[in-house]
Order: structure tokens, then C-alpha cells, then sequence
């Protein structure tokens, strides 16, 4: 297998990027064909996938080098629009494989579904039949999704937990289903509408809602990745910081303090994380709205709202990152098998569970919120981000592409990255 080390990538042709990936992720030449083509969506399919189609809004895909995650290479596919985040990633990785990258780990994929009971008498009474009741019901469930239970996966357990709402007390009844390598929603939903019916004759309660949660607990995901203090070093070479690398491994961790200890930084740090988390969920065709729903509201589940990565140093003073969150994701159904990009941003990622997906989208989470604490506790955000920033002012500015380069290495010489800077500098360039 060869390395996703690969150097200066960003500055190969579009070709050659094609062709340096498709000899790493040993796709076909259909495939390859398909990484490298604008639209692959036709108007027919993509007016099956939702309505009223008009047209197609496109995300650029940008292929993020250096991972090695588990002992392996990989290269990640990031659809995103937001400059910086592609070469950020990159960068990290690149920091984190000096001392042998991302390790993750995973949960097995269980997903919950819903079943809100309203109009129950007695609470106890009824957890206590609908529990009495479980092997049943568990079997009910299984035979409405016989193909899942071939595959290893089908309904786990059943809780039952009490909550008090403005109207009155409501049994909620959790149904765990194994979804293998389903996201899982419309396997879930199906089985909590199906034994409704059943619970709400247990309980003598009416069934109000019948859904599967995003809150994925019992699916999450976690990496951990040692960044040496040799490799942090080298990272700021040549560049200015004004501190020692002690200093600026104690910054990074104070940058992650301040998010445990206030809110409002806490949700711009799980920004940060998910930049890298929905660039990989969307070039894969996942639902990045379920990723990102049960990101934040796992971020604040039975505690206060907090950072999902944490950063400590090891014994020898390097500094570790760690991130644990729920990441529902899936192989099989969805835009996965109707967007064909999808499939090959899978192939790249080399995943071969929706476990492993899992857990090469957590190691990208990381990577992702290391590179802007990075920033955030040396250079300031903008120094990077607005470098990359000036090739899309140079764009808005109306430079053709021959002309990008040029101008957005001329503002960032001069430290002012602005349209109007940008339409100086092409009127002089040009004349
Ligand atoms: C910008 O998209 C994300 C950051 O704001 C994240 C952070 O502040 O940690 C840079």
C-alpha cells in the first residue's frame, strides 16, 4: 500500500492529483473518472433524490493528505467550501504521523428509537410489563428486518425511562437496535412503528411519537492522536511564534481549557472539529445533519455544553488529543448508493465497516480542531486561514485562473487580503 505522505500535492495538476489517488486507492479507471468530473449527478437521478429539482449546488472535493490512522495510510475526501480546512488537515496529519498517527476505536452500532407514551396511569407498572415483555417484542422487531439480522445486526434491548413534560408524565421507551452498517434511521423507524401498537396495549398509554434518536450514545466514536514536542517544533519552523515549544504546548491546552470552561468558545472549538467531521460525512454522502445534531447535543449530554476534544501531555511533556463523539454513519442505503462519489470517497477512506468510517471521521474531528488551537494559541487564526483566504478574494476580485496565484501571494505578502487590494493589484498585473 503506498503512503499518503504524498509531497507538495497542492501543487500537482488536477491530473496528477487524480492519478496519484487512483494508483493509492487502486480505483478503476471509471472511477477515476468520476473523482475528477463536476457533476456526476444526472438531473434524472438527483430529481429521485428529493423534489422540486432545479438544479445542482456543488461543494468543491478536496483530497486531504498525510493520514496514517490505525497503523494505516489514508487519504480523506473533504467536500467543504470553507478555504484552509483541506490544507489544515493535511498539516496536522502530517505532525501526528511522526509519532505513528491517529488510534481509534469504536462502539458496536447501536442506534435507539423512540416510542413516547403519554396517558400511562402507572409508571412503574407499566416498565415493569413492557420489561416483562422484552424477549417478545426484541422478536417482533427482528422479523420486521430480516435482511438486517442476517447481516449480524437487529433489535438488542428495550429501556424504559420516565420524563416529566409541561402536560403530564411520559414513558419513554427506548428500543437498541444493532444496525450494522446501516446509518440506521429508516431501519430503526421502521421497527419502533411496528411494536408501537404492542407497547401502548402493555402500558395502556397512547404512543405520541415513534422515531428514532440522533443522539447516538451508544455509537460513538473516539481517536487519540500524540503530537511530539519534535514534530510541533518542526511544524513552526521558520515562522515567528515568539514562544518555545514548551510554551506553545502549554498555550494549546489553555486554548482547550478556556472551551471547557465557557460556552460560547466551546461551540466555535466544535466548529472547528466538525469542519473536518462534515467535509468527510458529505464527500461520503452521510446525513451530516443527524452527525451534527448528535455532535452537540453529546457535547452537552448530562453536563454542561463542553469541548468534545480534550488535550493533556504525556510523561515526556508531548501533548496528546483525544476525541469521543457519536458519529451514526452508514455503508449501505442513502446517498451512499446513489451519489456513485460517494462510493469512491469510501474506496479512498479504505473502510470496509461503517465502524471503521466511524473512526476515520472521528481522526479527522481531531486533526481538524488541533490545526485551529494550533493557530489560535501562536500566529492568531488569520495568518493561515487568510493565506488561503487571498486566493478566493483574488477569485472574487474576477483574476482568471492563471492569474489566482500571483495575486493572492501578493496580498498575503503585503498582509492585507481584500478585494479592493486584489483589483489594484490585477489593474497593475494586467496593464
Ligand atoms: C473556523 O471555521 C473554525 C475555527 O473558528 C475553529 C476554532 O476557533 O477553534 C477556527
Amino acid at each position: 500500500m503506498g503512503s499518503s505522505e504524498i509531497h507538495k500535492f497542492y501543487k500537482k495538476s488536477r491530473e496528477e492529483r487524480i492519478a496519484l489517488v487512483k494508483e493509492f486507492a487502486e480505483l478503476s479507471d471509471e472511477e477515476a473518472t468520476l473523482l475528477g468530473t463536476n457533476s456526476v449527478l444526472s438531473f434524472e437521478t438527483s430529481d429521485k433524490m428529493i423534489e422540486n429539482v432545479v438544479g445542482m449546488q456543488q461543494l468543491p472535493l478536496g483530497i486531504a493528505t498525510n493520514f496514517l490512522i490505525d497503523g494505516a495510510d489514508c487519504l480523506i475526501p473533504m467536500a467543504v467550501e470553507e478555504p484552509s480546512v483541506v490544507a489544515a488537515a493535511s498539516k496536522v496529519a502530517g505532525i501526528a504521523r511522526t509519532a505513528g498517527g491517529f488510534t481509534t476505536e469504536s462502539d458496536e452500532p447501536i442506534m435507539i428509537g423512540q416510542i413516547a407514551l403519554v396517558g400511562v396511569e402507572d409508571f412503574e407498572k407499566a416498565k415493569s410489563t413492557i420489561i416483562g415483555k422484552k424477549a417478545e417484542l426484541l422478536e417482533k422487531a427482528k422479523g420486521i428486518d430480516p435482511v438486517l439480522v442476517k447481516f449480524g445486526g437487529g433489535p438488542r434491548d428495550i429501556e424504559v425511562h420516565e420524563r416529566q413534560a409541561k402536560s403530564g408524565k411520559i414513558v419513554m421507551v427506548h428500543l437498541l437496535v444493532d444496525v450494522r452498517d446501516a446509518m440506521g434511521a429508516n431501519a430503526v423507524n421502521t421497527m419502533v412503528e411496528s411494536i408501537a401498537s404492542d407497547i401502548e396495549e402493555l402500558s395502556g398509554g397512547k404512543s405520541r411519537l415513534r422515531i428514532i434518536s440522533n443522539l447516538a450514545v451508544h455509537r460513538k466514536a473516539r481517536a487519540k492522536a500524540v503530537f511530539s514536542k519534535e514534530a510541533i517544533e518542526e511544524s513552526f519552523k521558520g515562522k515567528d511564534t515568539g514562544k518555545t515549544t514548551e510554551e506553545i504546548i502549554d498555550a494549546i491546552i489553555e486554548v482547550y481549557e478556556v472551551a471547557e470552561a465557557d460556552q460560547f468558545r466551546a461551540t466555535t472549538h466544535n466548529k472547528g472539529v466538525m469542519n473536518g467531521i462534515d467535509a468527510v460525512a458529505i464527500a461520503c454522502g452521510q446525513d451530516w445533519r443527524a452527525i451534527e445534531a448528535g455532535a452537540h447535543s453529546f457535547a452537552a449530554f448530562e453536563t454542561k455544553y463542553r469541548p468534545l476534544t480534550k488535550y493533556y501531555k504525556d510523561d515526556a511533556g508531548n501533548l496528546v488529543g483525544e476525541i469521543e463523539l457519536p458519529l451514526a454513519v452508514g455503508l449501505v442505503g442513502g446517498a451512499v448508493k446513489t451519489n456513485p462519489l460517494a462510493g469512491v470517497c469510501l474506496k479512498l477512506l479504505k473502510v470496509k465497516t461503517a465502524q471503521e468510517l466511524a473512526e476515520k471521521i472521528a481522526a479527522v474531528g481531531l486533526a481538524q480542531n488541533f490545526a485551529a488551537i494550533r493557530e489560535i494559541a501562536t500566529r492568531g487564526i488569520q495568518a493561515g486561514h487568510m493565506a488561503l483566504h487571498g486566493k478566493n478574494i483574488a477569485v472574487m476580485a474576477g483574476a482568471k485562473p492563471e492569474e489566482i496565484e500571483a495575486v493572492s501571494a501578493k496580498m498575503a505578502e503585503e498582509k492585507n487580503i481584500r478585494v479592493n487590494r486584489a483589483k489594484e493589484i490585477l489593474e497593475e498585473m494586467r496593464k
